[in-house]
């Protein structure tokens, strides 16, 4: 392990504060870059001594240099995490989700540094894959703004791999959920909506028929797998899927949150959103490959953990 710190950018974002807390608790130093667009301070331990957080966007390549200045390894979390968000606005969104990253790439460049861990998204293989289980190798059909930048981002890491000696090891996370995730928009993940919604007893909107599928994955799950990543001797070139070939339609999700709440509010059904995805179930062959993966949190308690946070 490094003295240097690592940075984090989304840091205060859902799944960057839960690594920032994995990284204090095994004794890294952690400087977090974030604009605060969807994170919050809150979700940080702030009086930390070895937590910095520094309030900045990473679309601005010369604040990431000078975040990125002493630090030894990067986790590039930072992004405008909602699908929707990029549909609505598809130039705000690249400048936060591909220019971010290609300042990221450059500022690691200039400096020597060579590790760096990157959440792209099932999102990249669109409806590819339906009614399969959905391999690294599924052709991608990037179907969005969010997709095609997180696509874009992958190129251009493996680009800096190759002719910089880059070390990314490239994620694509499917559905992540767990406590802290953020239920105020309408354009968060779908557990956190539901759930919030069934503790108060406020109307469920359910986009489509709900036989859409998703790869739920429990955030304790990921986090084990990122320190891997960022500790592992040696990064093999390849996009790696974190889904856990489970998948679970939004009316089974349903009936566990209507069975954990003892039922569930009105749900309302509207037309399906516009570049939703269909189906989605990981091959988790590469992932076992690569990284070791303890039993995964089962959905039941995944979903009770938010009980309390609900
Ligand atoms: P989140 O919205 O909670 O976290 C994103 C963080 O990035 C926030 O703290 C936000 O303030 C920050 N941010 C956004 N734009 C920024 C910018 N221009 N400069 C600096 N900071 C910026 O979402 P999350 O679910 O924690 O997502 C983290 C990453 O994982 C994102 O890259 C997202 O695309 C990716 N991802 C998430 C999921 C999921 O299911 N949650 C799945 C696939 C990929
Ligand atoms: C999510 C992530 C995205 C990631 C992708 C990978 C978020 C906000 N989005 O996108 O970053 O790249 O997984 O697979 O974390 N839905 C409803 N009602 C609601 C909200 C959502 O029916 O109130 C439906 C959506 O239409 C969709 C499903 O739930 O069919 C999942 O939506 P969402 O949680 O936004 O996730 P993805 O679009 O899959």
């Amino acid at each position: 392990m490094s003295d240097l710190p690592v940075l984090v950018t989304g840091g205060a974002g859902f799944i960057g504060s839960h690594l920032v807390d994995a990284l204090l608790a095994r004794g890294y130093s952690v400087r977090v870059l974030d604009n605060l667009s969807s994170g919050k301070p809150d979700n940080l331990p702030l009086g930390h001594s070895r937590l910095e957080l520094i309030e900045g966007n990473v679309a601005d390549a010369v604040r990431v240099r000078e975040v990125m200045a002493g630090c030894g390894a990067v986790v590039h979390l930072a992004a405008v995490a909602s699908v929707q968000a990029s549909v609505i606005d598809p130039v705000g969104t690249h400048r936060s989700n591909f220019i971010g990253t290609l300042n990221v790439c450059e500022a690691m460049r200039e400096q020597g540094l060579r590790r760096v861990l990157f959440a792209s998204s099932a999102a990249v293989y669109g409806n590819n894959g339906e009614g399969e289980v959905i391999d690294e190798d599924t052709p991608k059909a990037p179907l969005t703004p969010y997709a095609a930048d997180k696509l874009a981002s992958e190129h251009y890491l493996d680009f800096y791999r190759r002719q910089h000696g880059l070390e990314p090891a490239i994620f694509r996370f499917f559905n992540i959920y767990g406590p802290r995730q953020d239920p105020s928009s309408p354009y968060s993940g779908v557990i956190s909506i539901f759930t919030e919604r069934a503790a108060k007893g406020l109307p469920i909107t359910l986009f489509g028929d709900g036989e859409q599928t998703r790869d739920f994955v429990y955030i304790a799950d990921l986090i084990g797998i990122l320190l891997q990543a960022l500790e592992a001797p040696q990064i093999l070139p390849g996009a790696v899927n974190v889904g856990l070939n489970r998948s679970l339609s939004l009316n089974r999700l349903l009936e566990e949150i209507s069975a954990l709440f003892g039922g569930l509010p009105e749900v309302r059904r509207e037309a399906a959103r516009p570049g939703d995805i269909r189906h989605s179930q990981a091959s988790d062959r590469r992932l076992r490959e690569r990284y070791r993966l303890p039993e995964p949190t089962p959905m039941a308690a995944g979903l009770a953990s938010l009980l309390g946070s609900a």
